[in-house]
């Protein structure tokens, strides 16, 4: 066996590799688990104990010289001098370099934050895990009114007597911005607003919205028309119209509801706008005097006006996306379309 070991150790020195390929057939004649090495071991096992330590020390020895030959043929053939021309196109282009993206509602989000604060609004936040007081009582819900149905509400497991919800939408910031500020006050309120629905293309239990408030003395409903009109020629272009509905909000009197012409057919009438060629995009109104002395404002001395309106909604107009549900998937076939838009 000594014979056999020694002449494999001569084969293993003198076996010529250049390539990888080469490197590879070596390894697996050699010292794969069905190579030679490895059957002579095999062998090994089956000698009588006598000739066992000196056929062992010759044979890890061919083991080792074969295991260093392997590595010192590949790191030379990994050498970028050894790689053959086939191998590298200098002319190819590089490997994309993919960066992250915004979020179409972070966008649209932004994009309304911009519009607003060219003319003077700030941006406010506010909390959302709600109590009854900003969310509803403030805003002149009465504890049994039946407009506080319109919204359904996700409660607060809570001890004592407050009830704690998530908001089910941001005008309960205009709360907290009236109770802490003197006016004039000129906001903005972006953020999550939650609310226990069915989940489809076109209702979500989570959602964003934009409140907008504007209190000073002698604001009026002229002022609440032209800033809206702004907002949406800056958002949509020139071309677009609004138009007003008389409405409800326990908050706002007089309220209304304002359209805009329809993106998808220019007004002349789709199944997207129920072939009205208008689409609703917010609840506006005049702060109701109530809500202006529940946050200590007095009613006799300013007045002004609100709006609020879903961000979902203002970017499936703007990128004509027709199913709500679209924006909460993660789906990167989806996300990653928003790409070039910043
Ligand atoms: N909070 C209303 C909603 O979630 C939207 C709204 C309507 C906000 C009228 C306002 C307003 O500030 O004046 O449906």
């Amino acid at each position: 066996m000594e014979e056999k070991i020694k002449s494999f150790l001569e084969e293993i020195k003198g076996f010529p590799i250049n390539t990888e390929e080469e490197a590879e057939n070596f390894r697996l004649k050699y010292l794969s688990k069905k190579g030679l090495i490895t059957s002579l071991f095999d062998e090994f096992k089956t000698l009588p104990p006598e000739h066992r330590k000196s056929t062992g020390k010759i044979l890890n020895e061919l083991k080792q010289a074969a295991e260093q030959k392997l590595a010192d043929a590949k790191a030379s053939t990994h050498q970028p001098a050894s790689i053959s021309h086939k191998l590298l196109d200098l002319s190819l282009p590089a490997d994309p370099f993919t960066t992250g993206s915004r979020h179409p509602i972070s966008i649209v989000r932004k994009q309304m934050t911009d519009i607003f604060t060219r003319i003077g609004f700030v941006v406010s936040e506010g909390p959302e895990i709600e109590d009854d007081w900003h969310n509803f009582g403030a805003l002149n819900f009465p504890a049994d009114h039946p407009a506080r149905d319109m919204q359904d509400t996700f409660f607060v497991e809570s001890e004592g007597a407050d009830k704690w919800l998530l908001r089910t939408h941001t005008s309960s910031v205009q709360v907290r911005v009236m109770e802490n500020q003197k006016p004039p006050i000129r906001t903005i309120s972006p953020g999550r607003v939650y609310r226990n629905e069915t989940i489809s293309a076109r209702a979500h239990c989570q959602f964003h919205q934009v409140e907008g408030l504007y209190i000073d003395e002698g604001v009026s409903f002229a002022d609440l028309k032209q800033t809206l009109y702004y907002f949406v020629q800056e958002m949509f272009g020139e071309k677009i119209e609004i138009r007003f509905r008389p409405s409800f909000f326990p908050f706002t009197e007089p309220s209304a509801e304002m359209d805009i012409t329809c993106l998808i057919c220019e007004g002349k009438g789709c199944p997207v706008c129920k072939h009205s060629g208008w689409v609703e995009i917010m609840g506006c109104g005049m702060v109701h005097p109530n809500v202006l002395e529940n946050c200590k404002i007095d009613s006799n001395k300013y007045t002004g006006f609100a709006f609020g309106m879903g961000i979902e909604r203002i970017t499936m107009l703007k990128f004509r996306i027709n199913d709500l549900r679209l924006f909460f998937e993660n789906d990167m076939r989806f996300l990653s379309q928003f790409r070039s838009v910043i």
